[in-house]
């Protein structure tokens, strides 16, 4: 029998209680389950979802480990998927937040916030930042198409850092340890990586894999690629009337960061930092580098996966 939303976070977080701890840079410790350490505050909403959450076949999922650009990926799936809803001039993006526009599911759970989903226009895009072997059991059997984008360790540490500093973090150095160690937030990294990355190398239909850095590198491929994923290609006439390029300019780091609504509120700002590509070299010395560089190519070897 399914729990209500209630029964299972109170009974879930009883069951987080339990489980190993480790510090989590901020106030929130970290909770180390089937093999990944997660929030303790948002690890009994992941359990949750994954007993009460309700499948819609048209659903689409974005996933990704927090700083490796979900937001930027959230905008453009948005947009691409509600483009014949909404005009760029009178846009849901323009007044609200990409993750209000793309709910992260572990924290509608975690936050018993479930009703949020409904107000979602169809086809609804949701987010997550669990591993894939967390999703619910009806997410993976499906035909619910997931994407995946990653981004290179060192930048996505930095950039972690960097949002947390501003919550007190623990020093850098000591972030620096504990994420090498694979004990951080949604960590190990190349953990996470990998699981979304063996999926879409044996079935192409159910993830799309994309490199941040790619994205940065040529933002039209990447958007096309998404369309065609997602089953809403660009028409022979749109590419003419150049909507591809002007997906990517409307969800470009500029143009989203200067918004009223991402700028003017300290719950959005530190989504737009700096976006910019080995970002990391201002901040880790070259000593670290090595020594981060040489576990990512131990923790993925054989793998066949390179960043
Ligand atoms: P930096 O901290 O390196 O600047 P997430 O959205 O997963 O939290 O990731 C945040 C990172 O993505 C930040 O990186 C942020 O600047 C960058 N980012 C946010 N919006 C972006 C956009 N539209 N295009 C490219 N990068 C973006």
């Amino acid at each position: 029998e399914i729990p209500t939303l209630e029964e299972g976070e109170s009974k879930n977080k009883e069951l987080v209680l339990t489980l190993p701890v480790e510090q989590g840079w901020v106030a929130s410790a970290i909770r180390q389950h089937q093999g990944f350490w997660v929030w303790e505050r948002v690890l009994p909403g992941i359990l949750t979802m994954q007993e009460v959450f309700k499948h819609d076949p048209n659903d689409i999922i974005v996933a990704s480990l927090p700083k490796s650009g979900t937001t930027w990926l959230k905008a453009l799936t948005f947009t691409i998927v509600h483009r014949s809803k909404f005009s760029f001039s009178d846009h849901p993006l323009l007044k609200f937040n990409p993750h209000d526009c793309v709910p992260v599911l572990d924290h509608t759970y975690a936050g018993l916030v479930e009703q949020n989903l409904k107000i979602l226009p169809s086809p609804r895009v949701l987010g997550t930042h669990t591993p894939y072997s967390f999703l619910p059991e009806i997410v993976k059997t499906s035909d619910c198409p997931i994407i995946y984008l990653c981004r290179e360790t060192k930048d996505v540490l930095v950039s972690f850092w960097h949002m947390l500093s501003a919550r007190n973090s623990i020093p850098f150095n000591q972030a620096f340890e504990l994420f090498c160690e694979g004990r951080a937030p949604y960590g190990p990294i190349w953990d996470h990586v990998l699981e979304y990355y063996t999926i879409s190398l044996h079935n192409q239909k159910k993830v799309l894999f994309l490199k941040y850095e790619e994205m940065m590198n040529d933002p039209i491929e990447a958007v096309t690629r998404l369309a065609d994923f997602i089953g809403c290609p660009f028409t022979e006439e749109e590419v003419k009337q150049n909507v591809v390029v002007k997906v990517v300019e409307f969800c470009s780091f500029n143009k989203l960061k200067d918004l009223d609504v991402n700028k003017n509120n300290s719950k959005n700002d530190f989504l737009f930092r700096k976006a910019v590509v080995g970002d990391w070299q201002n901040y880790i010395t070259a000593e670290m580098a090595t020594k981060l560089d040489k576990i990512t190519e131990e923790r993925l070897q054989d793998s066949g996966f390179t960043y």
